[in-house]
């Protein structure tokens, strides 16, 4: 460790709540129970999961994170002068990397950068890079469960209010349900001054939306497989992954990507005592990818008791940053 480093980890005061680890295996069986079957997308990320979606961002066919970052880098001064100045930061997950340095870097003297996150080193390695390049921005780390409202740690400069940062249209991983808990949160988290800026894909050509999520080279479809790799070696399942095949549509009418794992045959996967007979044919639900229209995403938001007071948009109206304020 050099000393900007150590310099930079000494200095981010961890808060840890002491999230309730996974249990990936109760997760499984129960949604295995179900009818039709899925999988939660969180499992998705194990370490190579982490790195197969970090090789999706850079496929021709994934626009997201490049039209996101693009949107950003040009809109950064107008959404430095809705939010204002002297900001607390937060962020739900452990920072986005390039976002996260293009939104500090955009902002008028930041007092607190936050990221909450279940990973405690995804946390602190977050901070300890983040904290070289803004050495007068304070990090809180805080290591919780952001699904619910999480309390803040109390900056040493007070803030003039309370930002909340959740890009990559990861809200669009949620279900409506959960998306409007999580939103809720946020509300709770950002406080009766604060707002939020959200990364939301839009509902566009389905014919787009499908390539992204089904790139030639193949690397979705690894990821999605990856899941059932990771199943196997950490509760010892018995999936054959040459028996399952990612696919992935885009539903017009419910504005969603659908990934599936579908069975190529009959066959039966075990966990331990359990057994899961799957037809030709049958689908295994992964995951969704919501895309919204300016109606559907302020709609949801009103759920959570929040409003859109700006949004931006690249030229192609692929993707959009909304701003969101407390209703
Ligand atoms: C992280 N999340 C926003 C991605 C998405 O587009 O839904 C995950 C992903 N799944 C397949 N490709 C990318």
């Amino acid at each position: 460790m050099n000393a900007a480093t150590a310099r930079a980890r000494a200095h981010a005061a961890l808060t840890d709540l002491r999230p309730q680890p996974d249990d990936i295996a109760a997760d499984a069986i129960a949604g295995l129970t179900r009818s039709p079957r899925q999988l939660p997308s969180k499992y998705f990320y194990d370490a190579e999961g982490s790195r197969l979606f970090e090789a999706i961002t850079r496929q021709p066919e994934y626009y997201l994170t490049r039209t996101e970052l693009a949107l950003l880098e040009s809109t950064m001064p107008s959404i430095a002068q809705a939010v204002g100045p002297r900001l607390h930061v937060v962020e739900f997950g452990s920072g986005s990397g390039r976002k996260t340095e293009l939104l500090l870097g955009g902002l008028e003297d930041t007092v607190a950068y936050t990221p909450i996150e279940i990973s405690r080193t995804a946390l602190m390695d977050s901070v300890t890079r983040l904290g070289q390049s803004f050495p007068d921005i304070e990090m809180l780390p805080v290591c919780a469960d952001f699904t619910r409202t999480v309390p803040l740690p109390a900056a040493g400069q007070r803030p003039h209010r309370t930002l909340v940062f959740f890009p990559g249209s990861t809200l669009g991983n949620f279900d409506e349900a959960d998306a409007v808990q999580l939103l809720t949160s946020m509300r709770g988290t950002m406080g009766d001054g604060g707002c939020a800026l959200i990364g939301i894909d839009l509902d566009k050509d389905p014919a787009m939306i499908e390539a992204a999520y089904n790139d030639l080279a193949g690397v979705t479809a690894a990821f999605t497989l990856n899941l059932l790799a990771r199943l196997n070696r950490e509760i010892g399942s018995d999936f054959d992954l040459d028996g399952f095949h990612h696919h992935a549509v885009y539903s017009r009418e419910r504005m969603r990507i659908e990934t599936a794992l579908v069975s190529d045959r009959a066959q039966t996967v075990t966990i331990g005592a359990r057994s899961f007979a799957f037809a030709a044919g049958e689908a295994l639900h992964v995951e969704i990818s919501q895309k919204y229209t300016d109606a559907s995403f302020a709609e949801l938001a009103a759920r959570a008791g929040l409003r859109v007071t700006h949004g931006w948009n690249d030229r192609t109206d692929a993707f959009g940053l909304r701003l969101l304020q407390p209703a």
